[in-house]
């Protein structure tokens, strides 16, 4: 398994505001490594509440930050039930919260977990094993018209219709099963102009549509302006323009936050060099002044 490499950790910390008697929220917090960066800054002495919607995520995150076990609390949830979550920890609000969006070099890289087609594995999708529909379900049950207009919502695909057609005539064969096998019959129909993956843009619209993320951030951005203090930072990195869009419009129009950056923060050329999936990593950052 491909081991998961933070993104901008030093940006992180400096827009938080990161101070040593803190409760921080890192809303997805992956295996830990922002997390971990978090509490490193504050000598170990800062609240960290850590979050994520995969249980094996929390599974490796304990693992990995064992040696501050006292300072964290754990929560197998989704950051769109953020006001639930820290009303029931019994904090009254926390002082930052960092949103790192999507999917870590952990889940992309097991095939178990169904996310990509480098390794191969059954169409799942889904960070949390219960939700209702997985990719299997929507690329094999799922009418002609659905399928268009979740690549065409999610992933901006502008040959939908005609993908889904295709989709729609090969599964009466037999059901595609596998990701690579996805993956192989979307190459073959379909060009990419970049040197991305002809499939990338098709993965990403699914796997947004099986964890409904934008219903998910729009409600973890609102939840989040509720759970912290005034002065509190909002951090949220996203790796895409449908999700950054979302969180550029609520930091420009939500009466109770005051945005921070005015330009879009990214990687620098040497991180981007390093970490190849930090290359779309897009940051920006809000205050909250109710
Ligand atoms: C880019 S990774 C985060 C990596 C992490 N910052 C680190 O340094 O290890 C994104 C994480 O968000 C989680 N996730 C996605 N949607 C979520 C949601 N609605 N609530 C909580 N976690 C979510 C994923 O399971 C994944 O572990």
């Amino acid at each position: 398994m491909k081991t998961h490499q933070p993104v901008m950790v030093e940006k992180v910390i400096e827009f938080l505001n990161v101070r040593a008697t803190g409760v921080y929220i890192d809303a997805t917090c992956g295996t830990g490594h922002h997390s971990r960066a978090i509490l490193e800054a504050t000598g170990g002495n800062c609240t960290m509440i850590c979050i994520d919607k995969d249980f094996r995520a929390i599974q490796r995150a304990k693992e990995y930050l064992s040696e501050f076990s006292t300072r964290v609390i754990f929560v197998n949830d989704g950051f769109e039930n953020i006001e639930k979550i820290v009303r029931n920890i019994g904090i009254k609000k926390a002082d930052g919260i960092l949103f790192d969006l999507g999917f870590s070099s952990e889940q992309i890289s097991s095939s178990q977990a169904g996310f990509g087609f480098k390794q191969n594995g059954p169409l799942d999708m889904r960070y949390d094993k219960n939700l209702p529909v997985s990719a299997w379900d929507v690329i094999n049950r799922f009418s002609k018209k659905e399928i268009a207009r979740i690549l065409e919502d999610f992933g901006e695909v502008k040959d939908a219709e005609k993908l889904a057609t295709l989709i729609c005539t090969e599964r009466k064969n037999k059901p595609f099963e596998t990701t690579r096998e996805f993956a192989d019959f979307i190459a073959r129909h379909r060009k990419s102009r970049k040197k991305i993956h002809p499939a990338t843009q098709i993965f990403q619209a699914i796997r947004m549509y099986v964890n409904n993320e934008i219903e998910n951030l729009k409600a973890g951005l609102e939840g989040a302006v509720n759970v912290l203090i005034s002065g509190a930072r909002i951090v949220v990195i996203t790796y895409h323009s449908i999700e950054d869009r979302i969180v550029k419009r609520f930091m420009k129009t939500n009466k109770n936050v005051r945005l921070i950056t005015k330009k879009v923060i990214v990687p620098d050329e040497i991180e981007k060099a390093v970490n190849l999936s930090s290359r779309s990593a897009k940051m920006r950052v809000a205050e909250v002044v109710n």
